[in-house]
């Protein structure tokens, strides 16, 4: 018998077939699977569904943050794209002659992914992005599974889990976008309590806040020299600050006198405390070079 004829021959047993069990519908005699187990996979996807479209509406809705606006926008849309699955599993569900499980009660319990609100953006698109990986890896599973046995329900989860995979695309350009903006927020935080912290040492030594805020950059080592006078030649050159004297008075002193820190702590200090400040530090927290040298030539230099 010719492949042809086989065929033919084959077609007359279907057509028998298709006759009988008519309220079997989409399930005919050949249907690889069980359909129970086919419904029960599927309503398992149901409610990973309605986990994800509750989450994502969620997060659309309580997103805050100068940021949020266009993050809000693609939570939104991807609660409908997740409803738009959740209608093609609840309808494949129908064509198998099986009942689709919309019941609350135990949802959560049911799907596979987590109904997670996160306490902020960056939070929220995390949750969002585990969920889609939790979702790719079921549905990918489910894919192995149908295979050849039911290859229409096949193809629609092969459809959503494409669409799943677009969506913790995005979730984690989003992740990325967001957590970075977060760390140069926080290192704004940091040069910003800097700046308090050095301004407010500024206000105690006696600066006013006025001179605090036209505080120039600090210098990187010098030796302190007095602020030029107003209306003094361009090109005078400031006298030096005489050795300090306890005898001295103090005077009151603006911000410009602080030409570093170190200058900064001596004012505060007593007089006894300010012989022990070197005058001058280099930025690295270390005495000057000259004053090193000066140093480690006096250590190494042998009595005579
Ligand atoms: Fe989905
Ligand atoms: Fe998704």
């Amino acid at each position: 018998m010719s492949a042809r004829e086989g065929f033919l021959s084959d077609i007359k047993e279907i057509r028998r077939r298709a006759r009988q069990h008519l309220s079997e519908g989409a399930v005919t005699q050949n249907y690889g699977g069980k359909v129970e187990d086919a419904v029960a996979l599927l309503n398992h996807a149901v409610a990973t569904e309605i986990v994800c479209i509750l989450r994502y509406k969620f997060h659309a809705v309580c997103a805050t943050g100068l940021a949020s606006e266009a993050v809000k926008e693609e939570f939104a849309q991807h609660a409908k794209e997740e409803e738009e699955h959740l209608d093609l599993l609840a309808e494949r569900i129908n064509q198998l002659g099986g009942k689709p499980n919309l019941n609350p009660e135990g949802v959560g319990s049911r799907a596979a992914s987590e109904y997670a609100e996160g306490e902020n953006l960056v939070d929220m698109i995390k949750e969002d992005l585990v969920a889609e990986r939790v979702a790719i890896e079921t549905y990918r599973e489910m894919v192995r599974y149908f295979g050849d046995r039911d290859p229409t329900t096949r193809v629609l989860l092969e459809r959503i889990l494409a669409q799943e995979e677009e969506h913790a695309n995005d979730m984690h350009d989003l992740l990325v976008t967001h957590e970075a903006g977060r760390c140069s927020t926080n290192s704004g935080r940091v040069r910003l309590a800097f700046v308090m912290v050095v301004g407010t040492v500024t206000l105690i030594l006696g600066a006013t806040p006025e001179a605090t805020l036209e505080m120039p950059p600090i210098p990187e080592a010098g030796p302190l020299a007095r602020p030029k006078q107003v209306g003094a030649p361009a090109d005078a050159t400031p006298a030096a600050i005489p050795p300090d004297n306890p005898q001295t008075p103090r005077r009151s002193r603006s911000a410009s006198d602080c030409s570093s820190m170190v200058a900064c702590q001596r004012m505060g200090a007593s007089p006894a405390a300010r012989a022990t400040i070197p005058r001058t530090l280099s930025p690295t927290g270390n005495p000057p070079r000259s004053e090193s040298r000066a140093a480690s030539a006096s250590a190494t230099r042998r009595p005579s």
